[in-house]
Formats: structure tokens, sequence, C-alpha cells
């Protein structure tokens, strides 16, 4: 069967990129990448992607000023180009139009790092810290136009340990993010998960274990 076609939008080291596309080289996965794009230029992931032979691409919004819709417009037409099915955010930062959401709804995932709906948009780890938060982790989503909400497909939970930094919580919580978005990518592009009233079901049923990932901490 042809793979599920995906396109990796990155804005920084593309961490979970690479995991994404290290998930893809078992023969039996069901996507492939085949387009990485970024908005910044000097992206450190565009070189890994490089590497890798998977075609990159850069639309730099700050030649869109402040016109959101062509930046995404430019973005779609891309996609469009490449065919692709599945679009997959990784640590991409900018916030899309409801229109770009809706013409990749259902089709567009997110990581996030934190355990939505706790600690959306920025600084998640230190604020978890600061909330003394004694869970933590990651989440993979739908897009949806309101920011780090939308469905959940998986997530991926770390205990919070009393002496932990910031920094040593992040690297923590990252190797979960690397394990959930590529076992969250496999079920989308396998056809296995439909939403119905905003949840996610995998193969039809609620809340199966395998939406869950808790590590030993
Ligand atoms: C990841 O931790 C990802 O969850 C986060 O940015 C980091 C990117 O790292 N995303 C967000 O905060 C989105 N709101 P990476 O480039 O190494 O994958």
């Amino acid at each position: 069967m042809a793979k599920t076609r995906v396109a990796v939008l990155i804005s920084g080291r593309g961490s979970n990129m690479a995991a994404l596309i290290e998930a893809t080289k078992a023969p039996d996965y069901p996507a492939e990448i085949v387009l990485v794009l970024s908005n910044i230029a000097d992206a450190g992931g565009l070189d890994t992607a490089r590497r890798e032979g998977i075609d990159t691409a850069v639309v730099d919004h700050k030649a869109f000023g402040k016109d959101r819709a062509a930046f995404d417009r430019a973005m779609h037409e891309l996609l469009v180009a490449h065919k692709i099915d599945l679009v997959c955010l990784a640590g991409f930062m900018r916030l899309l139009t409801p229109e770009f959401v809706g013409l990749w709804s259902e089709r567009m995932l997110n990581i996030h790092p934190a355990l939505l709906p706790s600690f959306k948009g920025l600084d998640t780890h230190k604020r978890a810290l600061e909330a003394h938060a004694k869970v933590h982790g990651a989440t993979v989503h739908f897009v949806v136009p309101e920011m780090d909400a939308g469905p959940t497909i998986m997530q991926g939970a770390v205990a919070v340990r009393d002496d932990d930094s910031e920094s040593a919580l992040a690297a923590r919580v990252l190797t979960v993010e690397h394990r959930i978005y590529p076992e969250a990518l496999r079920l989308v592009a396998e056809g296995r998960v439909t939403v119905v009233d905003g949840r996610c079901l995998i193969d039809g049923k609620p809340v199966p274990d395998a939406g869950t990932l808790m590590p030993p901490a």
C-alpha cells in the first residue's frame, strides 16, 4: 500500500522531526516524510533533513509582514505541490490562520510539551515546576484554530522530581515526545484514529491504553 505522505513543519533544532524520520525507516511504517518546511532559513533541523535526503523548503514569515493569510497560503501551495496527506507540526512556532487549519482539518498534528489542557503556550516546563505539578509530559493532538487545543491523540507522562530543574525536566519530557510522536503518527497514518465529538477514538473505541505512555520515572 502507498505510504502516507507527510510534511514536517519546524522552526528550530528539529529533534522531534528527527525522531519521526527515524521511525519512518522501519519498512512497515505507514508514512514517509517527503518535505520538511521551515519559517526560519537557518533552522538546525533543515540540515538534518537534507542529510537524510528529504526535500526542504523555507517560507520566511518575515517576508509576509503582518499578512498571516498570505504566509499560510504560500505554505499550503507547497504542501499541495508535494501531494502531502498529513502535516506534523514539530516545534513550529507560528500561529496558523483558521483558514489554513480548516484546510488541514484532522490532517494536521502538533506536539506540545505539556499534558494538555494544562500549560498551553510557552515555558511549559518552568510553569509546571512553579505550579508544583507532580506529573508532567507531552501531548500529540490534532490542530484546531484555538492554540494548543484539539483532540488528543496520545499523551506521555513523566514524574516531576522535587529537585528538578527546568532543563532536566525538559530533557525527560523530550524523550517522551520522541516516543509518542512517531506512535501517534503511525496510528493516524494507518487510518485508525477517528474524531467523534472532539475526542479521538482508536480503532473506533474510546480511551484505549494505546493513547497513553507512562514510562517509569
Ligand atoms: C518541542 O519540545 C516541542 O514540543 C515544542 O518545541 C520543542 C521543539 O523541539 N513545541 C512547542 O512548544 C509548540 N508550542 P524540537 O525542534 O527539537 O522538536
